[in-house]
């Protein structure tokens, strides 16, 4: 992409995924000018952030329109789901990211399961209600424990697990007639529960050509030894070792494939990151979800793991030419190792003072997340994940004892960190 000359991008979001990104940005070649919407303190210290909200559709395109914005990259899927690129491709802007009709994916479970269903993509059997009657008839001869999820987005918290037939009957009444989850949860998926360890794959696709990215896996309980209610993530690895080549190809041929095919047969023209959650069970890998976005923490240990520049990746994916890319990945593996406020994922505390070592070593990062300007040029806590501490390492170990080295030179008043990120893997290596 020689011909190309340097690009203004535009980051739409505020977490750790979107200060990868920006940074991807500026060390790429192929761009000149980084803006980020809203951004956070973290972006600010190298790129321009403007105060415009990540699901504000029309000020986004607005600001992409005025400062002649050539690559917008959507980070998170709210703004994907309410149609933020379909509005820039009316205007002529090049994004990364699907439009609303494949963010659809990630919007509503129940038409990834009809999707799942329609081309025998393994997933669990599941059965969808928009009445709480029906449902709870269901429920009656059904075994436990069952899984219950609302069918829109809800923040990562409209999934329960429900040990018996009281607790998925409560669940469900909730959702479709007490309004738990507003009209997210007014339709309901009941799905089988599958076991087994839990892993993702991330998918750079671009019609019907997709490139798969490095393994790598996520911790989404907030307590040690996985325990504890679910959160974004509190770290990631990469690569998972859990996913050897054998049952990658497994993955690719059984998952990837017939997904992105699946997606391209609907008539839709997915340009994107589709990051497939699956569960390893007895039986093989089977879907638990798509979304529509790169994965947050798992893009601060993928994206600085690669050799080719991300950038040029996703302006091809954006553009339509994807099948001219060949993605080169760095052998060093990547921790990230998320600080957060005690409490999190329920109330925590918000701005703490937080003090940073002076400086960092080669592949360290420390990216931000939930933080904000406080006085006198300081940086305080804003959010439940503050901080993403990533380091690259010659081994697992390595960047692991580099990740955990750099979080202890990091302190604020309710720093909370699991100090066993990728634990699981360094025992099986
Ligand atoms: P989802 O948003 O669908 O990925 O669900 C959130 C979390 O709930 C997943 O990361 C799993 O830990 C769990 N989960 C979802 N579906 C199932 C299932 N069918 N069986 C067991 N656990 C599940
Ligand atoms: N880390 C999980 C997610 O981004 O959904």
């Amino acid at each position: 992409m020689s011909d190309q000359s340097p690009l203004t991008a535009l980051i739409v979001g505020s977490g750790g995924r979107e200060h990868t990104l920006a940074h991807a940005c500026l060390n790429s070649p192929l761009v000149n000018r980084v803006i980020a919407a809203p951004g956070n303190p973290g972006i600010g210290q190298d790129c321009e952030c403007v105060n415009v909200a990540a699901d504000d559709v029309d000020a986004l395109v607005a600001l992409a329109e005025n400062e002649n914005v050539d690559l917008v990259v959507v980070g998170p899927e709210v703004p994907l789901c309410l149609g933020l690129v379909d509005k820039l491709e009316e205007k002529g802007i090049l994004a990364y990211g699907p439009k609303a009709d494949g963010a659809r994916f990630e919007g509503s479970k129940t038409y990834t399961k009809e999707l799942l269903l329609k081309y025998s993509i393994p997933t669990g059997a599941a059965a969808y209600f928009d009445d709480a009657q029906a449902a709870v008839e269901y429920l009656q001869t059904a075994s436990f424990p069952i899984v219950v999820k609302a069918d829109g987005l809800a923040a990562g918290k409209g999934v329960i697990i429900a040990e018996d037939f009281e607790t998925a009957r409560d669940t469900v009444t909730n959702m479709i007639d007490g309004g738990a989850f507003g009209s997210s949860g007014e339709r309901v998926l009941i799905e089988e529960c599958l076991f087994g360890e839990e892993t993702s794959i991330h998918a750079i696709v671009s019609g019907k050509d997709y490139v798969i990215l490095p393994t790598s896996q996520d911790h989404k309980q907030v307590f040690e030894g996985d325990k504890g209610p679910n959160t974004g993530g509190m770290g990631a690895y990469s690569p998972a070792d859990l996913i050897d080549s054998a049952m990658m190809e497994r993955i690719e041929r059984e998952i990837v494939k017939p997904s992105v095919d699946g997606i391209a047969a609907e008539g839709i023209d997915f340009r994107g990151t589709l990051f497939i959650g699956l569960m390893m069970t007895a039986s093989g890998p089977k879907v638990l979800e798509y979304n529509t976005r790169f994965g947050d923490p798992e893009t601060q240990v993928l994206i600085t793991r690669l050799k080719t520049d991300p950038v040029e990746i996703m302006l091809a994916a954006a553009k339509g030419e994807l099948s001219q890319i060949d993605v080169q990945v760095k052998d060093e593996y990547a921790m990230v190792v998320v600080l957060a406020s005690n409490g999190y994922p329920n109330s925590y505390p918000k701005g703490e003072t937080i003090t940073f070592p002076d400086s960092t070593g080669p592949g360290e990062h420390i990216f931000h997340a939930g933080t904000t300007n406080g006085d006198n040029g300081s940086v305080v806590t804003n959010g439940g994940r503050v901080l993403g501490v990533t380091a690259l390492g010659a081994d697992l170990k390595e960047a692991s004892d580099k990740a955990y080295a750099l979080c202890d030179k990091i302190d604020f008043a309710s720093k909370y960190l699991r100090r066993d990120i990728g634990a699981k893997e360094l025992k099986r290596s």
